[in-house]
């Protein structure tokens, strides 16, 4: 349980962006144009968190069982990837904000591969927010590979002197604090394989809006709910009126 655990201003936002699809099938269009317009409300959401002291901001971009969508999705969706750190980091750099993308990384184009890279590097001193792109992401992997990391760090070690805390240095996440308040916009209430282990006393926040319609006022509201929210880690009430 980090300090702040019991702060009323979540330290580390988790967004499940969902609904780009709906958002353009009810207007009629097809549901790239509503990933083009989700893609395009990010840089305003990552510097109005900035702004508001949130320090992590982790967004759920392409999972991995998003591949087995039709083919011309997927590359528009890829496109967008591309797109996105072509044209905004400049600006979420000069914001003081650090880009980190979790996922199997490898499983992307060469080229989106290195400029992922190249924007991690250009990106790492900065201190306002860090912003951390779930690409290729699947908690279940996140797990496995942690474990896979963790035995190679440690190939004498007994598998049975493994520590929860020892695993959580080698997930996607490692350095980062847990999950406070989890968002999910398009009206399903599921994890969809999320941060499974880092959102393990996350606050579950569920919004019928589409992703594309999520915009700052949509923003305070989860915020005003998630301060009205007692977090209790597993004590009592009377134990955390004392912390
Ligand atoms: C979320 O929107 C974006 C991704 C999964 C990449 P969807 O594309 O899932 O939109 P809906 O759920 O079909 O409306
Ligand atoms: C979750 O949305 C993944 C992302 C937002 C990237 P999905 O649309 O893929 O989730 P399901 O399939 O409805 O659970
Ligand atoms: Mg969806």
């Amino acid at each position: 349980m980090s300090a702040n655990s019991f702060s009323t201003l979540p330290q580390h936002i988790a967004i499940i962006m969902d609904g780009n699809g709906r958002w353009a099938q009810k207007r009629h269009m097809p549901r790239t144009v509503g990933h083009a317009k989700g893609a395009a409300g990010v840089k305003a959401l990552v510097e109005s968190c900035a702004e508001k002291g949130i320090k992590y901001l982790t967004l759920f971009a392409f999972s991995t069982e998003n591949w087995k969508r039709p083919a011309d999705e997927v590359s528009t969706l890829m496109g967008l990837f591309v797109q996105y750190l072509e044209k905004e980091m400049g600006a979420l750099a000069a914001a003081g904000v650090r880009l980190k993308v979790i996922g199997d990384v490898a499983g992307f184009p060469a080229e989106l591969q290195t400029r992922i890279h190249a924007a991690e590097v250009a990106t790492q001193n900065n201190q306002a927010i860090t912003l951390t792109v779930a690409a290729n992401y699947g908690g279940q992997w996140d797990v496995v590979q942690a474990v896979k990391n963790w035995q190679a760090a440690n190939p004498s070690a007994d598998v049975a002197s493994l520590t929860q805390d020892q695993l959580a240095q080698h997930l996607s996440t490692v350095g980062m604090p847990d999950v406070d308040l989890l968002i999910r916009t398009g009206g399903e209430q599921r994890i969809s394989n999320f941060l499974l282990w880092q959102a393990a006393y996350a606050e579950l926040y569920f919004t019928d809006v589409l992703w594309p319609d999520f915009d700052q006022a949509q923003v305070d509201h989860a915020l005003h709910w998630y301060a009205q929210r007692t977090r209790r880690f597993g004590l009592i009430n009377e134990q955390i009126a004392r912390i």
